[in-house]
């Protein structure tokens, strides 16, 4: 089975197929950040309802929820995300190449993903023996500074009332400042789960790998909130069912890990955090975060209660979170406006939280390099991507042997009838055979070809895109035909 082995082959793969564009391109392009063409918009659309599916419609126990991405900056405040969401960078004197300061550690670029601001200082510490990943030379950086990794943008129209907002850096918080709003709005009772699916931001300091890592990107997290006590259980529930998630929609066993979090990696948040990893073809190791899975303990609930009693010192700050610090917490917090009252129990208390934490980008990156395959056929390649049924952009293509004699009408026909059940392609151009190839490579699992017989009794044809078996089946089944194969 071919594998692909470079990053540049997957960039190519995707912009000959139509799967994902450099962002602004015709100007150059716009670093770090890309598009969806049609293959891709629908890719990304199957992973994300896949996602939405496992994790909210098939259980009793989640709800949704779809927050806004400007949120008030006391909400960064209290999360922490306003005073420690930065990266420490360095750069170097030779080269003038900026790199994260945990990049350079012995162990470079295995964990790529942000560490507690303490753990990139105790690095930062020692950096004369450290190698520029851009030119090699050994310990010529400069004195490491803190970079901000939010976006900052202003709200308001008149100078004398505009403030700083943060595009959100994740999703999560929307969630927990609305837990309230849920809680007495619906009838859910812990235990059970928060989830949303949405864009979030980041200045990244390392990009360079694709959609990998992305300065907007999107996210689907689920908060699930739990007693405290039985966070450990749900822990290893959610670790369980976000690793079949995967493997279920076609990511290969052997292709993912779970990597437990070190003490000194933890976010300040986390009593305990696990990756789900994927075997990338780039970076070093190859086994690179798809998910984090994180025990967020009652941090964030029990901080927006200190915010909310912190927002009068906001107002007469200027409305400037710099320049205050939260109030602490109260002895009685336990009973705040953020508790729960559980009636089983008989008792307050601030839930638990356990957030598996995936992105939509990265595991359609996964799902696409994972689903690539190569195989001879009748001496010449066959490149295809065997992308799960759910998953895969488009689900039939229907193709008239040739242009004439009636067989495009026929094809029309049955496409129309199709193409409010399925995404379904409609193409008459070239040899059937090209097509077929066409149609493997962009992962399209059935391909029916009608034919002179389908004038004769209304039989199709319908080629199966792994096994390139073809079965002939009358027309007027064709739909109940692909409902039971794409499980639909
Ligand atoms: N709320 C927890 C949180 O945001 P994270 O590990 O920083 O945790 C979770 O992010 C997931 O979001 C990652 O595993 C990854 O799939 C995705 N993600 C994070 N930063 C990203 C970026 N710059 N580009 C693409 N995806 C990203």
């Amino acid at each position: 089975m071919a594998k692909i082995t470079k990053l540049d082959d997957i960039v190519s793969l995707c912009k000959r197929r139509g799967f994902i564009f450099q962002s602004s391109e015709i100007y150059g392009g716009l670093a770090s950040c890309y598009d969806y063409g049609p293959l891709g918009v629908e890719l990304k659309r199957n992973v994300r309802e896949a996602w939405w599916k496992s994790v909210v419609k098939m259980r009793d126990d989640v709800v949704g929820l779809d927050c806004s991405i400007l949120m008030h900056p006391m909400v960064w405040k209290s999360s922490g995300h306003a005073d420690k969401f930065v990266d420490l960078v360095t750069v170097c004197k030779k080269c003038n190449t900026r790199t994260r300061v945990d990049h350079l550690a012995d162990h470079a670029c295995e964990h790529t993903e942000h560490v507690p601001v303490e753990t990139a200082m105790a690095d930062a510490a020692n950096l004369d023996k450290k190698v520029c990943p851009s030119c090699g030379k050994i310990g010529q950086f400069s004195e490491p500074m803190a970079f901000k990794l939010m976006f900052e943008t202003q709200m308001g129209a008149n100078a004398d009332d505009t403030m700083t907002l943060w595009l959100r850096p994740e999703t999560a918080q929307g969630i927990f400042v609305n837990f309230r709003n849920v809680l007495d709005s619906s009838r859910v009772k812990i235990p059970f789960g928060i989830a949303q699916i949405g864009k979030s931001f980041r200045n990244e300091v390392t990009t360079k790998a694709f959609i990998f890592r992305t300065r907007e990107f999107e996210q689907a997290e689920l908060e699930f909130f739990c007693e405290p006590g039985t966070d450990e259980q749900w822990y290893e529930h959610w670790k369980e069912q976000r690793f079949k998630w995967y493997t279920d929609y076609g990511i290969k066993k052997e292709n993912l890990r779970f990597r437990d979090h070190d003490p000194d990696e933890l976010a300040h948040y986390a009593k305990a955090c696990v990756d789900v990893e994927y075997k990338f073809p780039f970076g070093s190791g190859d086994w690179q975060e798809l998910e984090g899975i994180a025990n967020r303990t009652d941090f964030d609930l029990r901080q927006h209660q200190r915010g909310m009693r912190t927002i009068n010192d906001w107002h007469e700050a200027g409305r400037d979170v710099t320049k205050i610090a939260l109030k602490e917490e109260t002895e009685d917090y336990h009973k705040g406006p953020l508790s729960y009252f559980d009636e089983q129990q008989k008792a307050r208390y601030i839930p638990y939280v356990i957030e598996p934490s995936a992105g939509i980008d990265r595991s359609t990156l996964a799902f696409l390099v994972d689903a690539y395959d190569e195989e001879e056929v009748k001496g010449k390649t066959r490149n295809l991507l065997r992308f799960h049924p759910a998953l895969a952009p488009t689900k039939v293509a229907v193709l008239p042997l040739v242009k004439k004699e009636g067989m495009p009408e026929i094809a029309r026909k049955i496409y129309d009838g199709l193409k409010g059940c399925f995404t379904t392609f409609y193409d008459e151009k070239g040899a059937i055979g090209r097509r077929y190839r066409r149609q493997d490579e962009a992962g399209t699992p059935f391909c029916l070809a009608i034919d002179g017989q389908t004038k004769e009794d209304n039989t199709v044809t319908v080629r199966d895109r792994d096994s390139m078996e073809q079965v002939r089946i009358n027309a007027d089944q064709v739909k109940n035909y692909l409902r039971e194969k794409l499980d639909m």
